[in-house]
C-alpha cells in the first residue's frame, strides 16, 4: 500500500540544516499494523507527516498505491486524504468551537454530505469510542482521553484505508486505552485497515505485526512481532 524510497527530511534552521530523517526505506502491505517507536525528537511524527501528504520530503519519495502522494496538489491532495486517510494527530487539533458529534460529522461535511447524513455515523462512531454522553461538549469541556477518543472517531469516521495516529493513547489510562485497542482491532478485522501508530505503550506496539524503530532519523530495526 505504501512505499517510502530513500525519504530525506531537513529543516532549515539558524544553525543550518536540521537533518531530521536521513534515508528512510520502508514498505508497509495492506492490512498490516505497524508501530513506530523511538525516543522523543526521533523524527517519528515527521515521518507521519510525509506519509499523510502533510509536508514535503527534501528527497525521495512517498508512494501510496504507486502513485507519488507529492504528484497530487491542493484540493486534489486535500480530497484524497480526506476519503483515504485518517489522521490522528499528536496533539489531537480538534475545532474548539464546535461539538464533539461535528468535529467527528467534520471529513463527511467537507466531503460534500447533509448534516443530516453525516449526524447517525458519527453518533454511531462516537458511541464506540465511548462518548455517547458527550455529544453536544466542546473540547475545551473534554477531559484530554475524551479529547483524544474524538479525534480518533473522526480519524475513523470515513472508513479510511489507512490510518496514522500519533500517539493516540498518549493521554489515555489503561481502560480506555484497551477501549481504543479493540477499536482498532475491530477496524482492522472488519475493514482490514492499514495503520501506522507512532506510539510509547508497549502493550499496544506488542499488538501489532511489527515494530519499527527510528533512532536518529534513520530506521534502527524492524522486528516483526
Ligand atoms: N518545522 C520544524 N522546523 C525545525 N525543526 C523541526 C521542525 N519540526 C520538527 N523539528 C525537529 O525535528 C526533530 C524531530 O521532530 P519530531 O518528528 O516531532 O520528533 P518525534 O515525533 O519523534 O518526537 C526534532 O529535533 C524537532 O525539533
Ligand atoms: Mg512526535
Amino acid at each position: 500500500m505504501i512505499r517510502i524510497n530513500g525519504l530525506n527530511k531537513s529543516f532549515s534552521t539558524i544553525n543550518g540544516p536540521l537533518h531530521v530523517l536521513r534515508d528512510i526505506n520502508l514498505q508497509v502491505g495492506v492490512g498490516q499494523r505497524v508501530a513506530v517507536v523511538g525516543s522523543s525528537g526521533a523524527g517519528k511524527t515527521t515521518l507521519m507527516h510525509l506519509m499523510g501528504g502533510l509536508d514535503h520530503p527534501t528527497s525521495g519519495e512517498v508512494l501510496f498505491e504507486d502513485k507519488s502522494l507529492f504528484a497530487l496538489k491542493g484540493a486534489a491532495l486535500d480530497a484524497f486524504r480526506n476519503s483515504t486517510i485518517g489522521f490522528v494527530f499528536q496533539f489531537n487539533q480538534l475545532l474548539p468551537e464546535f461539538t464533539a458529534l461535528e468535529n467527528v460529522m467534520m471529513p463527511l461535511l467537507i466531503a460534500g454530505q447533509s448534516r443530516k447524513d453525516a449526524r447517525l455515523p458519527a453518533a454511531e462512531i462516537l458511541a464506540e469510542v465511548g462518548l455517547e454522553e458527550r455529544f453536544e461538549h466542546k473540547p475545551g469541556a473534554l477531559s484530554g482521553g475524551e479529547q483524544q477518543r474524538v479525534a480518533i472517531a473522526r480519524a475513523l469516521i470515513q472508513k479510511p484505508r489507512l490510518l496514522l495516529a500519533d500517539e493516540p493513547t498518549g493521554n489515555l489510562d489503561r481502560r480506555t486505552s484497551a477501549d481504543i485497542f479493540a477499536l482498532l482491532d475491530r477496524m482492522h478485522s472488519h475493514y482490514n485497515l492499514t495503520m501506522v501508530i507512532v506510539t510509547h505503550n508497549d502493550l499496544l506496539a506488542a499488538r501489532m505485526d511489527r515494530v519499527l524503530k527510528i533512532e536518529d532519523g534513520q530506521l534502527a530495526a524492524d522486528d516483526l512481532n
